[in-house]
């Protein structure tokens, strides 16, 4: 299966490198990356020249059956991955994406004009790192209504949080966070809640078919909570801790916060340190069931590209 990338960042470096190390597993080849100012190369191996003029002018010439859009997250728009996305399914091609934007900002109309295509969109990748979400409740939850979710999703405001506990400033921690690479391009993004209700907004989409944005969820970031704050919460056996909600209510709507909660140390969500993240699905038939990643990196999110383009030659 010739794959198609959109996006030369880390992720699709990563992306790259496993399926070239499991060439032998797998039956999936590069037939080209695309770039917004690095470029554009065709085959194997990479070698860039200069870019195409449009991505449309990059797919016809890729001969792709895949696209794996990487680009850089937009997370008030969802663009520039949404038009790739649309230029892909436009040429039948299938779409595998890392990108939560055009998730949590247009996910029934992919999904409905994936579909009119006989084409097929998946984004393991897109929440937890490739941990399994979607595909869980795809292929081990059939018949599964998800009523809600719970979870602690942002790895940046742990990082934070946890310098505050041990006494080091808020500044302290979102340097930490920087070094190690992991806050979103702007860290207020993280810090103010916004990354988080893009993927609450992404989750409530796809697992609650719930037709939302961004900015219908109740969003607090974690920049009010002082020195003080955290030192009485850890006196009393407990942390902040950045947590996404959604939930049914009775009229059938779905209700959304990305906000700090104060939670014992025992709590499930608040059991992961770090970049470890853990997500909890309430479901009608299985109670609760939920995934834990451990210190997932850049490896797992490419695991989770592979993931999907897996599964969907399973649907072939
Ligand atoms: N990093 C992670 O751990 C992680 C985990 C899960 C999901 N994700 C998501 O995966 C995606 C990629 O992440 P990343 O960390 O690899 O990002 P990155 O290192 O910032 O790379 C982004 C890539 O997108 C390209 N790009 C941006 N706009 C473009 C456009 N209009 N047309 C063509 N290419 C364009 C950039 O090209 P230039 O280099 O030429 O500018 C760059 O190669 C993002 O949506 C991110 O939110 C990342």
């Amino acid at each position: 299966m010739r794959v198609a990338l959109i996006g030369y960042g880390s992720v699709a470096r990563a992306f790259v490198s496993l399926i070239t190390g499991q060439r032998k597993r797998f039956p999936f080849r590069i037939a080209g990356v695309h770039t917004r100012r690095h470029g554009t190369a065709y085959g194997s191996p990479l070698e860039f020249g200069p870019a195409a003029t449009s991505v449309g002018e990059f797919l016809d010439k890729a001969q792709a059956e895949v696209l794996v859009e990487l680009s850089s997250l937009e997370p008030e728009t969802g663009e520039p991955a949404l038009t790739h996305i649309r230029e892909a399914f436009a040429r039948g091609m299938h779409v595998v994406t890392a990108n939560k934007g055009p998730l949590a900002h247009a996910y029934s109309a992919l999904r409905d004009e994936a579909a009119a295509r006989g084409v097929q969109f998946r984004f393991e990748s897109t929440v937890m790192d490739g941990a399994p979400v979607f595909n869980m409740v795809r292929n081990c939850l059939p018949g599964v209504r998800i009523l809600g979710f719970s979870g602690a999703l942002n790895s940046t405001t742990k990082i934070i949080l946890r310098a505050m506990a041990e006494e080091r400033t808020f500044a302290e921690g979102v340097v930490e966070a920087q070094e190690l690479g992991i806050t979103e391009a702007d860290p207020s993004d993280d810090v103010d809640g916004w990354d988080s209700a893009v993927k609450t907004a992404a989750l409530a989409n796809v697992l609650m078919d719930a037709g939302v944005g961004p900015d219908d969820v109740e969003r607090e970031g974690i920049g009010s909570l002082t020195a003080d704050d955290i030192r009485a919460a850890r006196e009393a056996g407990e942390v902040f801790v950045l947590i996404s909600r959604a939930e049914t209510l009775p009229d059938g709507r779905v209700r959304m916060q990305a906000r700090p909660e104060r939670l014992a140390v025992s709590d499930p969500l608040a059991t992961t340190q770090g970049t470890s993240n853990v997500l909890l699905l309430h479901t009608d038939l299985m109670g609760t069931v939920g995934t834990i990643s451990i210190e997932p990196g850049v490896a797992q999110t490419a695991y989770g590209l592979l993931s999907d383009l897996v599964d969907i030659t399973r649907t072939l």
